[in-house]
């Protein structure tokens, strides 16, 4: 295992073992603090789009286990800009242990890999999300515990990176993944074969719809995401119009399964895609979920690292 580019690159077992241990470090860090398994290691943080949770996470996540990182600005590197991504790669492979990118182009992510001799790990691209979907599992498996087979997880609005990463874990753990988005916002169709061909495998169902109260009918878990990805900006008011209908909201919440979960990669654009009496109810978890970004990541980089 060199990188970590998608969840689909890995098998069932794979990711289940990664969450174990991740709940495991998560114990771990709470009891005694985490032993300092990445002493001696720098992480190469790249980013080209802003960012609170993973640059705090895996800065810290690092720390934690005795290692360091390195915050690299896109003013500083300029990806692909200054000087070419395979040079980037080769150079930094020289200096750090491991790198993390978050890039506009997911083919940038998968050029630093190809050319890095250290193991690279996409904090996000345009095409997908992982950390962020590992992080999503392991906050499902802690409120479902070993009955999660099967659980219907329901994704409302747009078909971006955030709900790739969420559709592919999900297909690999058996669960039942159901998108509702409008016309011209469904999910790439590449990432939806890739989907159907793991669903197959675990026997899990993928549905795509256009009727959010259908997709979350039954619903254990109701996920939503920004109307506007990083790097869209100029669509903004064109989205404002089209995705009002796919607003998680408290009556939408009640159409659900009366135990379900409501989940958000955060930043929320509260009351756009979320409402205020949702995100901080009952059924949110979307601290949780943003606080298992830390220990989700320390499994990743632990396999990486082949340490632990
Ligand atoms: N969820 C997430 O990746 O947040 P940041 O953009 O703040 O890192
Ligand atoms: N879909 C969002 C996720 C941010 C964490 C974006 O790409 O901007």
């Amino acid at each position: 295992m060199k990188d970590f580019i998608a969840i689909s690159d890995y098998t069932s077992d794979e990711i289940q073992d990664m969450l174990d241990l991740a709940v495991k470090l998560k114990k771990q860090y709470f009891k005694k603090g985490n032993k300092k398994i990445f002493k001696g290691k720098v992480l190469g943080m790249i980013f080209q789009k802003p960012s609170l949770r993973t640059r705090v996470s895996f800065d810290m996540a690092m720390r934690h286990c005795g290692g360091d990182a390195l915050y690299l600005s896109p003013n500083e590197i300029g990806l692909g800009k200054r000087e070419s991504i395979a040079d980037i790669a080769r150079v930094l492979s020289g200096y750090v242990q491991a790198l993390m990118a978050r890039t506009f182009d997911h083919a940038h992510v998968v050029e630093l890999a190809k050319w890095s001799d250290i193991p690279v790990v996409n904090g996000l691209s345009d095409y997908n999300h992982p950390c962020q979907g590992m992080a999503d599992a392991l906050t499902i498996v802690e409120k479902f515990g070993k009955k999660s087979k099967g659980l219907n997880v329901s994704y409302i609005g747009d078909g971006n990176n955030v709900a790739v990463s969420l559709m592919h874990v999900s297909a690999l753990l058996g669960w039942n993944f159901t998108l509702a988005s409008p016309e011209g916002y469904d999910l790439n169709p590449a990432a939806v074969e890739i989907g159907q061909a793991l669903a197959l495998k675990t026997k899990s169902k993928l549905t795509f719809l256009r009727d959010p109260h259908e997709a979350v009918k039954k619903a254990h878990v109701i996920y939503t995401d920004t109307w506007t990805s990083m790097g869209q900006e100029e669509e903004t008011a064109k989205r404002e119009k089209v995705f009002p209908p796919y607003q998680v909201n408290a009556q939408l919440v009640s159409e659900a399964d009366k135990d379900v979960i409501v989940m958000h990669c955060l930043p929320a654009h509260r009351n756009q895609e979320l409402t205020d009496d949702v995100a901080d109810g009952p059924h949110s978890v979307i601290f949780q979920q943003a606080h298992n970004r830390l220990h989700a990541q320390k499994a990743i980089l632990a396999r990486l690292f082949d340490a632990a």
